[in-house]
């Protein structure tokens, strides 16, 4: 019962760190950065109840070479989703037959990315956050489950993942799933272009009025082509747009569990900008846009946005207030 986790960054590191500590047998397949971490701090996972997990580094079998997919009966792919095609390539050349890929990424088109005629592969959401501290440690700063799509290969890993605190919920409705999490990943570029922690940029109405603005957008979208997003927040699809644009002190008081974010916590898009790397803006906001497009129709707050990321990816990388940034998304 071998696992490889296939692009060791923050979910990956998470997920099998909790998954090794809990017995599993896994293999981290990753860069030198994150090996060069790991063999600093071992492999130390904190989350924002105070849960403390440290991996000593002599313990984590790290590869830099997927060559190392070879002898997995599950493989966790935790590459971003501009990586996934080529991640499908070294899957199909290494790993063996009837091997189980499970995908844990955002995104609506990772699955068919990665249809692999030898293996099963099946669609993972990850609901929390989890950011790579400066002091070595893959740090979880929300909460919530791992949903995958439903399928009786998973009844042999489910006991390992409830024992590593992450349970497995399986959903029929997984198009819809993806979906309502996109939903929520919409704030990715908000925050990024925030320049603030989430906790702090999520307080404030004015950028909330963006997330609004975008989502309303999408659900238009979803709803011309026949798509209910699943309820993934603790607020129903429909009237998250709604709650979004409460004055401040009524949102702290209907929605504060929405607030119940670690300070610390970023969004990855942020994390991405930082470190000068392309970020999922094509898949999150730009998928939404390619959706309308299908329908011949324009979603112009999400295409302004994706322009925004695009400009800061090549190095136009100034945080703007939410009102600069309500004033660029409606121009
Ligand atoms: N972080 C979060 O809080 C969070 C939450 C929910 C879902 N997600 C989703 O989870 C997925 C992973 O996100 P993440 O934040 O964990 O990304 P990440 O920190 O960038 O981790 C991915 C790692 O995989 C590496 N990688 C890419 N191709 C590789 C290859 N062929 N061989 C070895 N390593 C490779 C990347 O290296 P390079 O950077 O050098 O390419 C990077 O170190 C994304 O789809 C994201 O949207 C993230």
């Amino acid at each position: 019962m071998k696992i490889a986790v296939f692009g060791a960054g923050s979910i990956g590191a998470y997920v099998g760190g909790s998954l090794l500590a809990a017995g599993g047998d896994v293999v981290f397949i990753g860069r030198a950065t994150v090996r060069e971490r790991i063999a600093r701090h071992g492999l130390v996972l904190t989350d924002l109840r105070g849960k403390k997990i440290a991996i000593v580094a002599s313990d984590v079998h790290f590869e830099p070479d997927a060559a190392a997919l070879a002898g997995a009966d599950l493989i966790l792919v935790t590459v971003k989703s501009a990586d996934t095609a080529s991640a499908a390539v070294s899957i199909r050349n290494h790993a063996k037959p009837g091997t189980l890929v499970i995908s844990l990424q955002n995104g609506v088109g990772n699955i068919d990315a990665l249809r692999l005629p030898d293996c099963g592969v099946l669609g993972g959401m990850v609901p929390f956050n989890v950011v790579q501290l400066p002091d070595g440690r893959f740090h979880r700063g929300t909460e919530g489950e791992l949903m995958v799509q439903a399928s009786p290969a998973l009844a042999r890993w489910s006991p390992l993942f409830a024992a590593a605190g992450l349970p497995l919920i399986q959903r029929a409705d997984f198009v819809e799933v993806q979906w309502g999490k996109l939903l929520l990943n919409l704030n990715n570029p908000v925050n990024a272009l925030s320049g603030l922690p989430l906790k702090a940029q999520l307080a404030q109405r004015s950028y909330r009025r963006c997330l609004a603005l975008l989502m309303d957008e999408a659900l238009s979208v979803l709803r011309a082509a026949g798509i209910s997003p699943a309820k993934i927040a603790r607020v129903a699809p429909g009237v998250l747009p709604t709650v979004m644009r409460l004055p401040d002190p009524l949102f702290r008081l209907l929605a504060g569990a929405m607030l119940r974010i670690d300070p610390e916590a970023r969004s990855s898009m942020w994390e991405d900008l930082q470190a000068g790397r392309r970020t999922e803006i094509d898949y999150l906001n730009g998928a939404v846009l390619k959706l309308a497009r299908s329908l011949g129709r324009d979603a112009p707050a999400n295409r302004r946005v994706v322009d925004l990321i695009r400009a800061a990816e090549t190095g136009d990388r100034k945080s703007l207030d939410g009102n600069a940034l309500y004033r660029a998304l409606t121009m």
